[in-house]
C-alpha cells in the first residue's frame, strides 16, 4: 500500500483506521412498499405510520453516534460523516414513486468496502434507493486523495413491482411466524430474481471469501453479479432458516478474529454451510443471549443488535454498553471490550456494526478458507 492510500479492507477484524459512522438527522419511517412491508413485524406499531421520526428520538440517537465517534477519534481511528439530505422527500425514477426516503445512520447497509473498492449496493427497499447521495461527497473526496481508490455502484436495479412477489404476507396473506419460518426453509422470499438486489450488510467479508446472506434483501442473481465483479473471490451463499425476517448478516453471524465467530443461537448456520469452518480450524460460538427482552420503540432490528459488535482489531471490540451477557461473553473469549452506548440509535436503522461502515483496516487479503 502507498502512503496515499485511502481505502482499504479486506475483513471486519484487521486493525481499524478509519471509519464513517452514520448520523440520524431527517430519518424518517419509510411508507408502504413491497419490501419494507415485509419487514415490519405484524404486531409492530409501526405498521401503516409513516413520516419523519420524532425530532427528540433524532437528537438522543445523534448524540450517540457523535459520542461513538469521539470514541473511535480517541484511539487515533479517523471518523467521517455522511452528509444528510432531507429523506422526507417523495421520490419517484421512470419504474416507481415512494413518499419519503429512509436516512443515513446505517452505512453498513449501503457502502461494501472490499480492498480498495466502495462499492454501493443495489439496495431493495424503495425508500433507500437515493441513500448513496448522503455518502457522495465522501465518495468523491476519497477519490481524489486516493489514486487507487474504486468508486463503484452496482447496477441500479429498476424496482418495478415485478421485483417483488405479489402481496406477498400482507393483508390477508398476512403470515405467522411459523409460516414465515417455513417460506425462510424454502428460501422464498419477498424479493424475485428478475434483477440483482443486495444490501451490503448482508455480505460477510473474510479475505477472498465473502459470505452472503440470501434472504429479504439480497438475491441470488446478485451474488451471481458479485461473484463476476469480484472474480477472484469467492462468494458463498448462506442462509440462516431461524430467522422469521432474514436481513443482515450483522446481528446472525459475526467474525471475532482469524478463526472465531460468533452464532446466533436462534438462527444456526445449517450442519452443510459450517463444514467450510469446521474444515480451516474455525471455531464457531453461540453469541449471549442479548440483555432486553424487548428492541427500543420504533424499531426494525430484534433484540439481536446485542451481538452487532464493532472489532477494531483482533484483541478489542466495541459492544452495547447496556449488552451485559454480550460483553460478559467477549470478555471470556480475550477480547479487551469497549461499552458504547447506543441503543437510542437502534430504531434507526441498527447498532454499533451497522452504523459504521469499513473505510480502511490494516492487512492484506488472506485466504482463509484453502
Ligand atoms: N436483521 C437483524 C435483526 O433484527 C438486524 C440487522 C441490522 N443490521 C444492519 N446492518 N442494519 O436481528
Amino acid at each position: 500500500m502507498t502512503q496515499d492510500t485511502i481505502v482499504s479492507s479486506w475483513n471486519d477484524f484487521d486493525p481499524l483506521r478509519h471509519v464513517i459512522v452514520g448520523r440520524a438527522d431527517h430519518c424518517c419511517v419509510p411508507p408502504s412498499e413491497p419490501a419494507v412491508d415485509d419487514k415490519v413485524p405484524v404486531d409492530s406499531k409501526m405498521k401503516g405510520m409513516w413520516g419523519p421520526r420524532p425530532l427528540e428520538t433524532v437528537e438522543a440517537a445523534n448524540e450517540q453516534l457523535d459520542g461513538f465517534a469521539k470514541l473511535l477519534e480517541s484511539r487515533g481511528i479517523r471518523v467521517d460523516r455522511p452528509t444528510p439530505i432531507q429523506w422526507n422527500q417523495a421520490v419517484s425514477t421512470p419504474d416507481f414513486r415512494t413518499f419519503s426516503m429512509f436516512g443515513c445512520m446505517p452505512p453498513r447497509d449501503v457502502l461494501l468496502t472490499v480492498g480498495n473498492e466502495i462499492l454501493s449496493a443495489a439496495m431493495s427497499f424503495r425508500c433507500r434507493y437515493f441513500e448513496y447521495l448522503a455518502y457522495w461527497p465522501l465518495m468523491n473526496q476519497y477519490f481524489r486523495e486516493d489514486p487507487n481508490f474504486r468508486w463503484e455502484q452496482a447496477p441500479r436495479p429498476r424496482l418495478t413491482d415485478e421485483s417483488y412477489r405479489p402481496n406477498y404476507g400482507m393483508g390477508k396473506h398476512a403470515m405467522t411466524i411459523e409460516e414465515r419460518l417455513e417460506k425462510v426453509a424454502a428460501k422464498e422470499f419477498v424479493t424475485t430474481e428478475v434483477e440483482p438486489m443486495f444490501d451490503a450488510a448482508d455480505v460477510m467479508r473474510m479475505g477472498k471469501d465473502l459470505f452472503v446472506q440470501h434472504g429479504l434483501t439480497t438475491n441470488r442473481t446478485a451474488m451471481e453479479w458479485m461473484q463476476r465483479h469480484f472474480p477472484n473471490h469467492r462468494v458463498h451463499a448462506v442462509n440462516f432458516p431461524g430467522d422469521p425476517y432474514p436481513i443482515h448478516i450483522d446481528a446472525t453471524f459475526v467474525p471475532l478474529r482469524p478463526g472465531l465467530c460468533i452464532n446466533n443461537p436462534h438462527r444456526k448456520m445449517p450442519e452443510e454451510q459450517r463444514k467450510i469452518f469446521a474444515k480451516n480450524d474455525w471455531e464457531i460460538v453461540d453469541a449471549a443471549m442479548p440483555a432486553h427482552d424487548n428492541p427500543p420503540p420504533l424499531c426494525y432490528s430484534s433484540t439481536w443488535l446485542s451481538m452487532n459488535c464493532l472489532v477494531l482489531d483482533h484483541k478489542t471490540v466495541c459492544v452495547e454498553a447496556s449488552e451485559v451477557h454480550q460483553m460478559e461473553q467477549m470478555d471470556k473469549l480475550g477480547m479487551e471490550v469497549i461499552p458504547v452506548p447506543l441503543r437510542d440509535a437502534y430504531a434507526f436503522g441498527g447498532g454499533i456494526h451497522c452504523c459504521t461502515a469499513d473505510v480502511y483496516r490494516e492487512g492484506t487479503c488472506e485466504d482463509y478458507f484453502p
